[in-house]
């Protein structure tokens, strides 16, 4: 439904619901409040999967910040902003190819930053999830991305139980929050039941469910086997609303949601996720990349980046870039000209409308056959 004028009398209290939520957004814009940071600490990883969107490989050769200098950078921004609001995911690539990584949790961590990990979790040992618990880290997300057929098909061989191991490991290591996140794709879908008991079973108290962007290894590609059509969009939100729903009704902790920027339509919006899908790149979101430049996040293009936090301040970058992060009125275009839900979903995700410009709305992607 792209007109709210069309709702039905019993949808304007979750209307009203979607329209509240979204005015979080609003005074974000003219005064940005950095309370979510990216840290991109590498892009080497010990996997090549097929789908990356951030081609990460063993062979990359990227330059990368030094301990020191990722210390320096995040002193000065424990010194510019309040460090306790701070929720750090350290990201990549393979974040535990760093051998620095425990030292650098442990600096946040003591700065009154909350770190958090995204890991392949085949590196995920006993040890190393002890190590992390005792640097501070409480919550990790592993990449689980089907049952063993599926995710082994993207990930390579091998690599599935280790992350599941991974996830065992941080869950015993006395993490709080140990979270799976699965790339859906059409191989998996059918399957996601399946996933959820692997992951339940080793440990995982929340699942967050993505979707594929054409980026990285999957730029510009129209792959059948990566991408999700609109049965299977609206296959997976229907799995997502019916799972949650019967979980609460049984009053059962585990949580499931959906996580892709953008307004996901009136049937959808606030049931698959707890708190819509806006975009806050740039808002209150920003990121170190891998090389020390500071960007909104890193799945967007690198020549979103905003400049080097090696030659300014972290703070100076953020107050005073990022113009075009805090300006959405070009984004009224394309399809979002003239859209009646544009002042809730602000047009779209800002990684997904530059990936895929010509598919980045959720509600052109569940219409159709
Ligand atoms: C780039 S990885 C880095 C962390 C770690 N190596 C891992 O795989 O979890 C971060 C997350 O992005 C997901 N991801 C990778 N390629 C993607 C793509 N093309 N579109 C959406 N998510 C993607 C991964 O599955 C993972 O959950
Ligand atoms: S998705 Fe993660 S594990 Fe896979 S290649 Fe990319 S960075 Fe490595
Ligand atoms: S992406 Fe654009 S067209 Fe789609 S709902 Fe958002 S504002 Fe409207």
């Amino acid at each position: 439904m792209r007109n709210p004028a069309n709702a039905r009398l019993h949808d304007l209290p979750h209307i009203v619901s979607i329209v509240r939520d979204a005015r979080r957004r609003i005074p974000l814009l003219k005064n940005p409040d950095l309370t979510y940071l990216f840290w991109e600490c590498t892009l080497r990883c010990n996997l090549r999967c097929a789908h990356c969107g951030s081609s990460c490989s063993p062979e990359r050769r990227d330059p990368e910040l030094t301990t020191a200098q990722v210390r320096r950078i995040l002193d000065t921004i424990a010194e510019d902003f309040d460090a306790r609001r701070i929720f750090v995911s350290i990201t990549g690539g393979e974040p535990l190819l760093r051998p620095d990584l425990f030292e650098v949790v442990a600096h946040m961590t003591s700065l009154g930053m909350r770190p958090c990990i995204v890991t392949n979790g085949t590196l995920l040992d006993r040890q190393a999830a002890s190590r992390l618990y005792d640097a501070g880290m409480r919550v990790v997300s592993v990449s689980i991305d089907g049952t063993q057929q599926e995710h082994e098909a993207v990930r390579g061989r091998g690599t599935f139980e280790r992350a599941l191991q991974g996830m065992t490991n941080a869950k015993q290591a006395g993490f709080e929050v140990v979270e799976a996140i699965t790339c859906v794709r059409p191989a998996n879908l059918p399957v996601l039941d399946a996933v959820e008991r692997a992951v339940r079973d080793a440990g995982a108290g929340m699942w967050r469910l993505i979707t594929i962007d054409r980026m990285g290894r999957q730029a510009g590609a129209l792959d059948r086997e990566m991408w999700l059509h609109p049965p299977q969009i609206r296959a997976l939100f229907d799995f997502i609303t019916t799972r949650q729903a019967a979980l609460e009704r049984a009053g059962d902790p585990f949580h499931v949601q959906f996580s892709c920027g953008g307004f996901l339509g009136v049937r959808h919006e606030l049931r698959v996720r707890p708190t819509d899908g806006q975009c806050f790149a740039g808002l209150c979101v920003g990121s170190i990349l891998s090389d020390g430049q500071v960007s909104a996040c890193p799945s967007l293009p690198r020549s979103w980046a905003q400049g080097s936090a090696l030659e300014r301040r972290f703070s100076e970058i953020w107050f005073q870039r990022f113009a075009a992060h805090r300006d959405v009125s070009w984004r009224r275009s394309g399809p979002c000209e003239g859209c009646s839900w544009f002042d809730v979903c602000l047009g779209g995700g800002l990684h997904e409308r530059l990936a895929q410009p010509d598919a980045f709305c959720w509600l052109d992607r569940q219409s159709g056959p």
